[in-house]
């Protein structure tokens, strides 16, 4: 039987965090077992917004690096970058024509992020989540691994795939793009700021105290996780509205010492901040530690990080040019015969 397949990425904007990994990429890891993975680094998603073409070739390569040194394995999965793949802009026009822009209006993040722009925002930074949805619907991906964030996302290339291609374009029992669903993994999927839990961990943040990096030395997280807003309830517990901070980094320290939500919770509920914040610094540092070790191996080879994402540009645009040939000719373009 064929394996079920799974998409996702990250935009190579900044340095990725803990909410990056344990949001997305960690489910991956796991996924790459039993799926037919496909992974890229959205560099052309790092555009929509003003970007230094000084570091976006580098922050692409450390990206791609950061997913192997997490667990991805480019001998079972498709590590690739978004831009060597041209068909991802061409189906993206194709799927603009067919979006309506109201669709895209209602879009949250994009709301968000224009007004971080005022009156610069691009035509791109709207068009984004149709970019998002060529990534995927390229790929006939069954399951698309990310963080609650990108659910709304997910909605809208369902939506596109069902409504503006498949109904107009193929039939019921020939669909021409499979309509794929989100894997949003409850635990780690919202992992929230560092100095205000009521907001989401996020790299486009200017205050680098907001997040943990994946590649921060124990020092800098040590800093860190001592400035992290607490409150002055005494003991540590999940599940009261009163306390996000507390909710946010009682559940990081569950992820990344394995011990679970109830254990934790057992563990730390007459803990004082003076004994809890020490302990997180430990496990993050613990948990850290052989991602950071690989990574500098790899990104010290450029050779062989080179030669895995060439090998997964192969794969990935032999998946995409097939279905990007269905999609032209459902649409009628013109074909040499
Ligand atoms: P990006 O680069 O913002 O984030 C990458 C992944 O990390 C997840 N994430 C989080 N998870 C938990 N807590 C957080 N604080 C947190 N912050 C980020 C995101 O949900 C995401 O899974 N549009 C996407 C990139 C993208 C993509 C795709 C993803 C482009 N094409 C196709 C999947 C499939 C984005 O900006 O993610």
């Amino acid at each position: 039987m064929n394996k079920k397949r799974v998409l996702s990425g990250v935009q190579p904007t900044g340095e990725l965090h803990i909410g990056n990994w344990l949001g997305a990429i960690r489910n991956w890891v796991e996924l790459q077992k039993t799926h037919e993975t496909f992974v890229c680094v959205v560099d052309l998603h790092a555009i929509t917004v003003p970007h230094d073409p000084a570091l976006l070739a580098k922050e692409t390569l450390s990206t791609a690096a950061l997913y192997i040194a997490c667990g991805m394995d480019p001998k079972i999965s498709s590590i690739f970058i978004q831009s060597q793949i041209s068909a991802h802009s061409e189906l993206c026009w194709i799927l603009n024509c067919l979006t309506p822009l109201n669709w895209m209006e209602r879009m949250i993040q994009f709301k968000e992020k224009s007004i971080k722009q005022g009156d610069n925002v691009s035509i791109g930074l709207l068009d984004y989540p149709v970019l998002m949805a060529a990534d995927i619907l390229l790929y006939d991906a069954d399951l698309v691994p990310v963080g609650e964030d990108q659910k709304q996302h997910l909605e809208l290339a369902r939506d596109i795939a069902q409504q503006r291609i498949n109904s107009r374009f193929g039939s019921e029992e020939q669909p021409i793009l499979k309509v794929p669903s989100p894997l949003i993994i409850k635990e780690g999927a919202k992992v929230m700021s560092l100095i205000d839990g009521n907001k989401k961990m996020s790299k486009s943040e200017p205050n680098e105290g907001s997040r943990i990096a994946l590649l921060d030395p124990p020092e800098v997280i040590a800093k860190k996780i001592k400035r992290a807003k607490t409150d002055s309830f005494i003991g540590l517990e999940f599940g009261n509205k009163e306390r996000p901070e507390t909710e946010n980094l009682l559940s990081i320290y569950a992820i990344l010492s394995g011990l679970g939500k109830e254990k934790a919770a057992k563990d730390c509920e007459s803990m004082g901040w003076g004994t809890f914040k020490p302990l997180l610094t430990e496990v993050t540092i613990d948990a850290l530690r052989p991602i950071q070790e690989k990574y500098v191996e790899l990104i010290k080879d450029p050779t062989e990080l080179n030669k895995i994402l060439n090998d997964g540009r192969r794969s990935a645009s032999e998946v995409a040019e097939l279905t990007l040939e269905k999609v032209r000719r459902a649409l009628g373009f013109f074909n040499a015969v």
